[in-house]
């Protein structure tokens, strides 16, 4: 028996899969907190999962299994996260009613704010709060998720496939959020927020990045975008006629070129090495630039549907794929808000046994964490 005794877990493993890796965290209360106290990751053989869904389940479970056997993490519960084209989230407004009631009603309210037919899909919601309308009408705010049962029937296939059970099922977005500024923050106006601000997350990793606006500590809207560090990654190869693989490795070397000063004119010593970089760095740059116009088109969209809300000023941006150097500048200037770039960790503590994988990748562990976060609620 180890110095660090597990006992028996309590709380749900979280389980991240995603295109290059699955990931898992373990957390357990501490105090007043949550302490982490085990983490793991492994490679996902190519091609399992695409865009967030889970194409090879025999692929993705061996691939658990796998991480099962070298990871910190005990125990047979997980909870996973879902995040794709084939999940919806809305905010809708309702004639406000109990939450029991809603339960019943919920089937027959969704058809009309969801483009999946309903008996195609799962559904859930999270009341945001109630109010009054000028007409004396009481009103609730409802963040409706629905969720195609095809892609949600794999995840769980591959997850039994494992060995393992399945205790939950959780949007990724809402787990990155969680990890990114806690755990049921509620966020005071005057405090992180003025009033009429809000806050962008964002998670960039390899074959999506999750776009998420929260107020006072609630998510109101989030979305999926398939630009992220796989494409950076498809467009070098591009340009340079590389391997995918050669094109990872340059990407992460090149970077983006410094924002005040450009990508620096070749010396006349300029080798082809040199060049190669110079060129990666300008095709990563109009990748970057797609990648900001889409993030902005998304986070417009939110505040012409949010009429309290007329800025983001702060971004907390996160994951393995926003690791590109001077990431932050690029977005800053063009979302013209303040850029934090946060870790998986952040709000909690990462126990002896869990440190040195947790803090090797902890850019990218923000999904695992978020969602074993969800399982202490
Ligand atoms: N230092 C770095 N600089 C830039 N990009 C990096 C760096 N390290 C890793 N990446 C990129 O991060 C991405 C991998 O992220 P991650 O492992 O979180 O993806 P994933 O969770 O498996 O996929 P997804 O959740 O999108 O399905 C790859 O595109 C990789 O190139
Ligand atoms: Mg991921």
């Amino acid at each position: 028996m180890g110095i660090f005794s597990l006992g028996s877990s309590v709380m749900p493993i979280g389980l991240d899969i995603g295109t290059d890796h699955v990931r898992a965290a373990q957390l357990k209360p501490s105090g007043a907190g949550l302490s982490l106290v085990g983490y793991g990751l492994v490679n996902m053989p190519m091609g399992s999962v695409v865009e967030g869904e889970i194409v090879d389940v025999d692929a993705v479970s061996s691939a658990i299994r796998e991480l099962w056997r070298h990871s910190s993490v005990h125990g047979k519960d997980v909870i996973i996260g879902v995040s794709n084209q084939k999940v919806v989230v809305r905010l809708i407004d309702l004639p406000f009613m109990e939450r029991d009631e809603l339960e019943g009603a919920i089937q027959y309210q969704a058809q009309d704010y969801i483009p999946i037919p309903v008996e195609d899909a799962i559904l859930d919601f999270h009341i945001i709060g109630d109010y009054m309308t000028p007409a004396d009408e009481h009103m609730m705010e409802v963040l409706l998720v629905a969720a195609q049962r095809d892609m949600i029937e794999s995840a769980v296939q591959a997850v039994e496939g494992a060995g393992l059970r399945l205790a939950q099922i959780d949007l990724t977005s809402f787990a990155i959020v969680r990890a990114a500024l806690g755990a049921g923050t509620a966020i005071l106006p005057g405090e992180e927020e003025e009033a009429g601000e809000a806050t962008g997350v964002i998670h960039i990793s390899s074959g999506l990045t999750n776009i998420a606006v929260v107020e006072r500590g609630v998510p109101r809207f989030t979305r999926v975008s398939s630009i992220a560090g796989g494409q950076f990654s498809q467009a070098i190869a591009n340009v340079l006629n590389l391997t995918f693989d050669e094109a990872e490795e340059l990407k992460i070397r090149a970077g983006l070129p410094d924002i005040e000063t450009g990508t620096q004119p070749l010396g006349p010593e300029g080798d082809l090495g040199t060049q190669q970089l110079q060129v990666a760095q300008d095709a990563l740059e109009r990748e970057v630039n797609k990648f900001i116009a889409e993030v902005r088109r998304s986070l417009d969209y939110y505040l012409t549907q949010a009429t309290q809300i007329r800025t983001i000023r702060k971004i907390y941006m996160t994951g393995s794929g926003a690791q590109l150097s001077n990431m932050a500048a690029y977005l800053e200037k063009g979302l013209q808000a303040e850029v934090v770039l946060t870790d998986g960790v952040s709000h909690v503590t990462v126990a002896p046994g869990a440190q040195q994988a947790a803090m090797a990748d902890r850019m990218g562990a923000a999904p695992a964490v978020g969602l074993a976060m969800g399982g202490a609620t």
